[in-house]
């Protein structure tokens, strides 16, 4: 049997030195330590050895069985080794290779313009709050102080989702969510899409607005204009001004009509604000008591101030854009200019 063993060993060694490929590697695992393989054969040999001779048999058929193994795993690190060395030599990149390139793409104006104006008012501590787009009755008018045949409806061409359910027509609906959900004192700024049947060069049936509503303990209009001189200088440059005119909206009283002091001419006129040195950018006022008894506080405690600003507005004026349907119609040649 030594002299078998021998033989096997001289075997062995020559058919794994002849491996070359991992299939042949596997074959060779076979023939050897496999379950049909030449060290079982020996092992099964060993019954027909001596009594006597059998346990010292065993243990060199088992030292045999382990240089094998050993043999084996060389072999195959080995080869793992030299294959991990092709790969990685196969996969190595050329950095002298002109570069694909890649275009980033850059945010749109009115994101650009909307962001900017949440910056300006995150800054005086105002906190984002959303609400939802297709909205009730209720809290897109009723509840706003206009009532189911109030002309003011009339304001706002609606498109109604079914009874009662429409596309909100304006953000001030969030006045009304955000004053049923927490008492004052109240600072949010809600922007979001809204909704009107109604489409020329300046209007389109989907736009964009930025609520603003400050609930406490004596606002005044006065804190409506300070606020807003600050955010018209951010937006359109120092020394901006604001003036109020009269107004009329449901849900404010009194009401006003924002303009900020042409910041084309400076205020002697000129085509943007057309002759008359201001330009008008928001609407706003003092919140309606009705509004705030709605929503359950005390209007003899409580005031505020609300505001809407039209996003495609500010950015219109801003980038001196003539008709809003370029900010819809996603022509590159358009959104390229506002790569930064
Ligand atoms: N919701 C009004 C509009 O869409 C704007 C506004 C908001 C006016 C808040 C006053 C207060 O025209």
């Amino acid at each position: 049997m030594e002299e078998q063993i021998k033989v096997l060993r001289q075997q062995m060694e020559e058919a794994l030195a002849a491996v070359s490929s991992k299939d042949e590697l596997a074959a060779f695992w076979q023939a050897y330590l496999g379950k049909n393989g030449s060290i079982a054969a020996l092992m099964k040999g060993l019954g027909k050895v001596d009594k006597e001779q059998r346990p010292v048999m065993g243990k060199v058929i088992n030292q045999f069985k382990a240089e094998a193994e050993e043999k084996y795993q060389a072999m195959r690190e080995k080869m793992e080794a030299a294959e991990l060395e092709a790969a990685n030599r196969s996969e190595q990149v050329d950095i002298t290779m002109p570069a694909t390139r890649v275009s980033a793409g850059a945010l749109h104006p009115l994101t650009l313009v909307k962001n900017q104006i949440v910056d300006v008012f995150a800054g005086m501590g105002f906190e984002i709050f959303e609400g939802p787009e297709i909205e009730d009755d209720d809290h897109n008018f009723t509840r706003l102080n206009v009532a189911k045949n109030h002309p003011a409806r009339d304001m706002q061409d609606t498109f109604y989702v079914a009874e009662d359910i429409v596309l909100r027509t304006h953000t001030s609906g969030a006045q009304i969510r955000v004053m049923d959900a927490q008492q004052p004192p109240i600072k949010i700024l809600a922007p979001g899409r809204v909704f009107r049947s109604d489409s020329d060069a300046t209007h389109s049936p989907m736009f964009h607005q930025m609520e603003g509503l400050v609930v406490d303990k004596n606002i005044t209009l006065c804190d409506l204009q300070g606020m807003l001189d600050k955010f018209v200088q951010a937006m359109f440059g120092e020394g901006i001004r604001t003036r109020l005119r009269p107004s009329y909206f449901p849900f404010t009283e009194p009401s006003v009509e924002v303009d900020v002091s042409c910041f084309e001419c400076g205020g002697k006129g000129c085509g943007l604000c057309k002759g008359t040195g201001w330009i008008e950018v928001l609407g706003g006022g003092i919140v309606h008591h009705k509004v705030l008894e709605n929503c359950g506080i005390d209007p003899n405690v409580y005031s505020g101030f609300a505001f809407g600003i039209g996003i495609e507005r500010i950015t219109m004026l801003k980038y001196g854009i003539n008709n809003i349907g370029l900010l819809f119609e996603n022509d590159l040649r358009f959104l390229k200019q506002f790569q930064e």
